[in-house]
């Protein structure tokens, strides 16, 4: 087989054979196929797309390509959440202990920041001594007495999805239903819970820019679970502001901790109780109004909470000990009037230059810089009040930069919605 012959047929639009694709994917993790190849590759994929055989055949290679976890040690059903990335997305912090405080067992391999988005695993770091790195015994171990662990996943997991989101992040080309389908898809299959929820998020801070484009890639994803009989539900979230107020490590660690004690930000929350219900309600096999009541009750009474403290405590993590910079700096309003956008885009990309996620997936984070908003879109701004507050260290930005995150205008009565949809099945 030759891969100049495959790029060409993908370039002309042509149907790839799972002998082909299996061939450029052993042979990419090999280095026989070159990087330059590779992004040829995916730039044709990008354009030209490829139909669900093909992109099962991708996420079946991909999946063969490294280890897959053996969680037969776990007893009982073991769930899964994965999102495509947002800005200030800390929901799995706040959802996996909301679950396992209600016996749901949450076995959960996270990722770290690269480009805009943050990553679990960088959040976590940020309280002290917190380690992510458990061998497989003691995670499976850890679920079954607590109900919850969450680690980075060995080098060995999934290598090609490594390589090829490495080069995806600098070829233009992370965009591509059949490519992200395939990386989540063989990240999730090599993780091997047995009911898995994907938050698709949509909007100007999301890889994903429309309704449409999401419920294709939701289809995609649900029959390739559908293939592996695995349950796969996805829900559509907005993500045209960031999610809650705090963006960066610490700071978003303890809004979590400020949302398992009752106090979380209204799309946070409706975005954590959608995902718990749908969850809670497979789990247990009960409707979805009573999961969603089991969720709140959780937050209420602190159990989540209390499990949160529980999970930290066993992986090591000091909670009195969390990364947050003391440099503060307020951002004053210049403008008076209701906010009705917060370019969630722009506020990664700040982010970004204080410190507190990588380009590279080498480069050193600070877990104690972000930015904390004070007011959210819908707001009613008075010229002299405070619109955030950057945490700094040894970075920082040009605050005009981050006025020019808030769009003003004297009304406000967008109806634009947190939850814009859960796709389960598709026939
Ligand atoms: N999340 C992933 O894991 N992969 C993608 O390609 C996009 C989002």
């Amino acid at each position: 087989m030759n891969i100049i012959e495959i790029i060409n047929k993908k370039r002309l639009n042509d149907v790839l054979s799972k002998e082909e694709i299996n061939y450029v994917i052993n042979s990419f993790i090999k280095d026989e196929i070159k990087d330059y190849q590779m992004s040829a590759l995916l730039m044709a994929i990008t354009i030209n797309g490829m139909n669900f055989d093909e992109t099962l055949f991708l996420t079946d290679a991909m999946l063969k390509s490294g280890d897959r976890l053996d969680f037969s040690g776990i007893d009982g059903l073991i769930v899964d959440k994965h999102s495509t990335g947002g800005i200030g997305d800390k929901v799995t912090l706040i959802l996996a202990p909301l679950l396992a405080s209600l016996n749901i067992k949450v076995a959960k391999m996270s990722g770290r920041s690269l480009g805009y988005t943050g990553g679990t695993i960088d959040k976590l770091e940020s309280i002290k001594n917190f380690n992510v790195n458990l061998s497989n015994t003691d995670f499976m171990n850890q679920v079954n007495e607590i109900n919850l662990a969450i680690a980075s996943p060995s080098s060995n997991l999934d290598i090609a999805d490594k390589k090829i989101y490495a080069l995806r992040d600098v070829t233009a080309t992370v965009s591509s239903i059949p490519l992200i389908a395939s990386s989540i898809m063989s990240k999730k299959l090599a993780s091997n819970a047995d009911f898995i929820v994907i938050d698709i998020k949509i909007g100007a801070g999301a890889l994903i820019k429309t309704k449409k484009e999401a419920i294709k890639l939701a289809h995609v994803l649900i029959n390739i679970g559908k293939h592996y009989q695995k349950n796969v539900s996805c829900i559509l979230t907005n993500m045209n502001q960031p999610l809650g107020y705090a963006i960066g490590n610490g700071l978003e660690i303890k809004e979590s901790i400020d949302a398992l004690n009752g106090n979380g930000a209204k799309d946070l929350m409706e975005v954590v109780y959608s995902i718990a219900s749908i969850i809670i309600s497979k789990a247990k096999n009960i409707d979805l109004k009573s999961a969603f009541n089991e969720a709140y009750q959780s937050i209420q009474n602190k159990k989540a909470y209390n499990k949160f403290l529980e999970f930290v405590a066993r992986q090591n993590g000091d909670i009195k000990n969390i990364e947050v910079a003391n440099d503060i700096e307020a951002v004053i309003s210049d403008e008076t009037g209701y906010i009705i956008g917060i370019d969630a885009d722009k506020i990664g990309k700040l982010v970004l230059e204080l410190g507190a996620l990588r380009l590279n997936s080498d480069d050193i984070i600070d877990h104690s810089v972000g930015i904390v908003l004070s007011k959210k879109v819908g707001d009613f701004v008075t010229k002299g009040e405070v619109l955030g507050r950057i945490y700094k260290n040894k970075k920082s930005i040009d605050l005009n930069d981050f006025k020019e995150c808030f769009t003003f205008d004297k009304t406000y009565n967008n109806k634009d919605k947190t939850i814009y949809g859960m796709i389960e099945d598709v026939k």
